[in-house]
């Protein structure tokens, strides 16, 4: 199974590549189409077909390529946006839907595996939250009186499940885990089991919206009464790449040496940014799950680095024995902490998305995946309101949160390595990579570890910013919107829908 970058997930070992039962049918005409094979598009499709209607997934590449190949599958009610936030900003009756939704959304997935009978190891188990500093513990105060005054259930706890120092600690119930692409690949399966139909490799390149809206894709054309992009990011530019900032997170599977040391339950800190932990038994090995260090998209100059202060991070804590499994990955983090799900933006009608899931992706799928399919097939939904991607909320810091994506590539293109020969850009040591001018045009080198260079325009095409290199992922990661691309330029994350354009560096070297 394929992922969006160049690491190994604790996901993918033993995970073969998805193969679909039905094939992409010329000028068809569905109820919905929805864009993006991940937990929300494939949730999605499942509920709708439930619901009566067809429905057909065109994902682009393949199932679970995106974000939930690379999760680290918390499922809570405990939310990265904390209920005293949500109170003070959207109103304590929203704080209580959210609470609602949420459970709602960790008791779904707990039905589906359920009835589908899901082999993903779906575990309920407690989610503790522990401060180590005086401010800490003032802010854990304020996060357990509004989740419990929402109707979360939480208490205060005097242990946690790991050694690490704390003044105080909360634990939230029923929280869960589950091996996230065991689980899609069960919802997928049933849900062609039932006559749906997905298709993989299978682009969006075109969206017209008449009486039913047209939609080319890379294997041809298909017509729908509704469509929903399900695809982290909606492609295209829309406002909601001004509302949502791309963020990377890393992670560490680690075996342990002391077999008892794994801890029971799901557990973070309170730093900033945070760590968050689990265990996780696959065919009866059993890892440590560590993820934290995130950091905008493109905003770190060697994301190695991130890794190692993980690494030591848990070291610091646990006789480590072997570092399994490291990857990277992306979310969204929404401008004022809740995400977009509804009617996209500019496109009142049949269009919809999910997006801006922050770090509760698994979560938010799932829940997006009950409001989508109310409002397309009742019209209407209870968490409508609370989650309008249409919605303007005044947030302090708001100004700020979209500035700071605009200096950012001011930096990068007043940064850009100046060279005269182009000659020199073969100096790249194998496995480097940088952004050079040649005769006033930019181009993204990648040396790779045979010495082949690869080379392409790094005007990201979304609109334009300048792509950054990622050591880790061997991407080049867009620091606006979070559009990455492979090293030979292939879009891998949307916003962005046409690949970066390749350059012959030898053509240039023979001008
Ligand atoms: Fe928007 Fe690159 S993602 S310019």
């Amino acid at each position: 199974m394929k992922r969006d970058g160049a690491t190994i997930s604790l996901w993918q070992p033993g995970i073969t590549d998805y193969l679909p039962k039905g094939s992409f049918k010329e000028n068809a005409i569905y109820d919905v189409v929805i864009v993006g094979g991940g937990i929300t598009g494939i949730s999605t499709a499942l509920l709708l077909q439930k619901a009566g209607r067809s429905v057909m997934i065109a994902e682009a590449q393949n199932i679970g390529f995106g974000t939930t190949g690379g999760t680290t599958a918390h499922l809570n009610t405990l939310m990265d946006c904390s209920y005293d936030h949500v109170a003070n900003r959207f109103g304590k009756d929203n704080a209580k839907l959210l609470a609602k939704g949420t459970r709602l959304a960790l008791d779904k997935i707990r039905e589906q595996v359920k009835e589908i009978d899901i082999q993903c190891g779906f575990k309920e188990e407690p989610g503790y939250l522990f401060a180590q500093d005086r401010q800490q513990s003032k802010e854990l105060e304020k996060i357990f009186e509004a989740s419990k005054e929402a109707g979360v259930e939480v208490e205060y706890s005097s242990t946690t499940p790991m050694p690490i120092p704390f003044s105080k600690a909360i634990v939230f119930a029923r929280q869960a885990s589950f091996h996230p692409t065991r689980y899609i690949y069960g919802l997928a399966e049933a849900f062609e089991r039932a006559g749906g139909s997905i298709v993989q490799d299978c682009r969006v390149t075109k969206v017209d919206e008449n009486e039913l809206i047209d939609i080319d894709t890379s294997k041809g054309s298909v017509r729908a009464k509704s469509l929903v992009y399900a695809t982290h990011i909606p492609p295209g530019v829309n406002m909601l790449h001004f509302r949502c900032a791309p963020y990377r997170s890393y992670v560490l599977a680690v075996k342990l040496s002391n077999p008892k040391d794994y801890p029971e339950g799901l557990v973070y800190d309170m730093q900033e940014p945070y760590h968050y932990f689990r265990t996780e038994e696959i065919d009866g090995q059993k890892f440590l799950v560590a993820g934290g260090e995130d950091h905008k998209t493109a905003h770190e100059e060697n994301t190695e680095n991130c890794f190692l202060r993980l690494e030591n991070y848990i070291k610091k804590y646990y006789e480590v024995e072997e570092i399994a499994f490291k990857w990277s990955s992306q979310y969204f983090e929404p401008a004022d902490g809740l995400p977009y799900i509804g009617h996209l933006p500019g496109h009142p009608g049949n269009m919809y998305v999910a997006t801006g899931f922050g770090g509760n992706g698994m979560t938010y799928g799932a829940l997006a995946a009950i409001i989508l399919t109310e409002m397309i097939v009742a019209g209407q939904c209870e968490f409508e309101k609370l989650f309008d991607p249409n919605r303007v909320k005044p947030v302090a810091g708001f100004n700020n949160f979209v500035k700071e994506a605009a200096d950012v590539v001011g930096s990068l293109v007043s940064g850009f390595f100046s060279k005269t020969k182009l000659e020199e850009f073969t100096e790249l040591a194998k496995g480097e990579a940088r952004v050079v001018k040649f005769e006033g045009q930019a181009i993204a080198l990648y040396k790779d570890e045979n010495g082949k260079l690869h080379a392409v325009n790094p005007a990201c095409t979304h609109i334009k910013c300048t792509v950054n290199w990622n050591v880790s992922e061997k991407s080049w990661d867009c620091p606006c919107h979070g559009s990455r691309f492979s090293m030979d330029g292939e879009v891998l994350t949307a916003p962005a829908r046409k690949d970066l354009a390749t350059i012959n560096v030898e053509e240039l070297v023979e001008k």
